[in-house]
């Protein structure tokens, strides 16, 4: 993670909740999944499941062998400092 990224806290997590602002944790790194919402294979109320939290659980559930680092590196936003919620 590199210097200008943020260090993001549970709470700042949640605040971006919405399909027009969502973050999502996943493996301790925070993603901006917005642009990511309309091309989601799974369809945007699928991802919105683990909006403003931490979506591993979730996202494993369904797709474990899918390359987070390389499909989201374009929309990462920072480091997860804290336990934000966990998506069920
Ligand atoms: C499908 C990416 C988060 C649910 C997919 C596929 C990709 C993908 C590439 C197609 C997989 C394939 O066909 O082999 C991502 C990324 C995510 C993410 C990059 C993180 C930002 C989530 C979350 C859920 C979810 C949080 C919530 C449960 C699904 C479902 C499908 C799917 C249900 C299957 C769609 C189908 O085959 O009908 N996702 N996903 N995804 N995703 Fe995600």
């Amino acid at each position: 993670v590199g210097g200008n990224r943020l260090s993001v806290t549970p709470e700042q997590l949640a605040r971006h909740n919405a399909p027009d602002d969502c973050w999502m944790c996943l493996k301790g790194t925070v993603y901006n999944v917005t642009p990511y919402m309309q091309y989601h294979p799974g369809g945007s109320d699928e991802l919105m499941r683990g909006a403003g939290q931490d979506a591993l659980d979730l996202f494993n559930e369904v797709h474990r062998w899918v390359n987070i680092e390389s499909m989201l590196s374009k929309c990462l936003v920072g480091r997860m400092v804290g336990s934000p919620a966990r998506s069920k």
